[in-house]
């Protein structure tokens, strides 16, 4: 396995270029599964997360093909093939959204249900709830989801949870409604640019989406789709963890390849810290003077601040001047990274899904364990900027969503080294 040894202190400064949202990536990929004829897509990033995809994708009778650039082709040879067996599901939650269009499209699926994952319970109920409401039959066999329908008819379908909209539950539904019969109403939607993305894909071959990025989408069913040609978004996660790591760094950083209009309440928030945030160039400017004022954040689904920069932006603020306060309403589970924080010298106090940050002068290196991919991240950080050595053990988790993060931040001026920890 292997590990990230840093050493803190360094001013990272340049320019750095954002990859395509894994997130966006991995449902787009699924969604090829619906198309007759294949599709080419661009900007996908070079993940983990995205191999297994293909990895799947061929166990489902797909023949994919990857270029250095981060064009892929997916191109549907063998309709005969619907089980998503437990290895792969077990290794990348996001597999479930393979369930909606193979239910959509050959009528009949076989997913194995997701476990739990280190941040948190993650159901899949509402997955469930909105394809059984467009008719399929589901039922759980020996640790699968199996369902079929032999075509599925448009519904008006609610799918609001707990904690609000589910990302991969709107895909799943949007996905297998576009080859329903007849019109379907999403109401309480995801609204992130992923599914809006996803959403522009799907329509490219021929579905009919209107609504997405608003909380009421509206899929008119069609009797088939085509492969097309797509571009994947630019990464929002990847691009506010370059953001967060020139703030704590003191450091001058221009990111290429972001929409920061799909970042508002990131960039609002880091303003409000005392980050300065700015379009240049086609891209972003940002930089600080590492004077970090503290704030109050509680993540929520888009367009509020996103789960999925929670921890990192708990590093930042783990050096602000006073105390700060973030609640976790999508995932309240989702603090690994606390107890590793810890042990470089922050000052969190935990109160149920809320954990109160105390600002320190400094942070200081120390041996950490990543727990999950966001979690990583945050120790990255947290290394960029302690005094002395940090090690991150089980750094494969990393490799799951950052495409070569130590080389990117290597050319930004980090000292950071990635090797074997044995
Ligand atoms: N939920 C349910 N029932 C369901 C589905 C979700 O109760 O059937 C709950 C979840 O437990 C959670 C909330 O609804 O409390 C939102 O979960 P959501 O379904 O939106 O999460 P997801 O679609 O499984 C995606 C991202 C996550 C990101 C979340 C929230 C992908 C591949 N994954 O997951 O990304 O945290 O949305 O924005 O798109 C990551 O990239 O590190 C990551 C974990």
């Amino acid at each position: 396995m292997d590990r990230f040894v840093i050493k803190g202190g360094a001013r990272l400064k340049g320019e750095v270029k954002i990859n395509g949202a894994k997130n966006s990536a991995l449902p787009i990929m699924a969604a090829a599964l619906l198309a007759d004829g294949p599709s080419t897509l661009t900007d996908v990033p070079d993940l983990v997360d995205i191999q297994a995809m293909c990895d799947l994708l061929g166990d489902l009778g797909a023949a994919v093909s990857r270029n250095d650039d981060g064009t892929m082709t997916v191109n549907v040879t063998d309709e005969s093939l619907c089980h998503a067996e437990y290895d792969r599901v077990r290794k990348m939650r996001a597999s479930i959204c393979v369930l909606g269009p193979l239910l959509a499209k050959r009528g009949k699926a076989r997913v194995a249900m997701p476990g739990g994952c280190a941040i948190g319970s993650r159901p899949v109920n509402l997955h469930l709830r909105g394809l059984r409401a467009l008719g399929a039959d589901i039922e759980l066999d020996g640790g699968d989801i199996v369902a079929t329908a032999k075509r599925l008819r448009g519904a008006e379908i609610f799918l609001g949870g707990p904690f609000g909209s589910t990302v991969l539950g709107t895909a799943n539904v949007m996905m297998a409604a576009t080859l329903a019969e007849g019109t379907t109403t999403i109401e309480s939607a995801a609204c992130e640019p992923e599914i809006q993305d996803l959403a522009n894909y799907l329509n490219a071959m021929g579905a009919k989406i209107t609504g997405a990025s608003t909380p009421r989408l509206t899929i008119e069913g069609v009797k088939s789709l085509s492969g097309t040609a797509h571009r994947v978004i630019p990464d929002r996660i990847e691009a506010g963890t370059f953001m967060v790591a020139a703030a704590l760094t003191n450091g001058d950083l221009t990111l290429q390849n972001v929409r920061l209009d799909h970042m508002l309440a990131v960039v609002d928030k880091l303003r409000e810290i005392g980050v300065t945030v700015e379009k240049a160039n086609g891209g972003a400017a940002v930089s600080s003077t590492r004077r970090l004022e503290p704030t109050d954040v509680t993540t929520q689904p888009y367009p509020g601040f996103p789960t999925d920069l929670q921890a990192q932006l708990l590093t930042l603020l783990c050096l602000a001047d006073g105390n700060s306060a973030i609640t976790e309403k999508i995932f309240p589970d989702r603090f690994m990274h606390v107890a590793e924080l810890l042990r470089m010298g922050a000052d969190i106090r935990k109160e149920g899904p809320t954990a109160i940050v105390t600002g320190v002068k400094r942070l200081i290196g120390a041996p950490v364990m990543a727990s999950d991919l966001r979690a990583s991240a945050a120790l990255v950080l947290a290394g960029l900027v302690a005094r002395g050595t940090t090690t991150i053990r089980r750094v494969y988790h990393i490799d799951r969503g950052y495409e070569r993060i130590e080389m990117k931040l290597q050319a930004l001026g980090a000292d950071i080294e990635r090797d074997s920890e044995d």
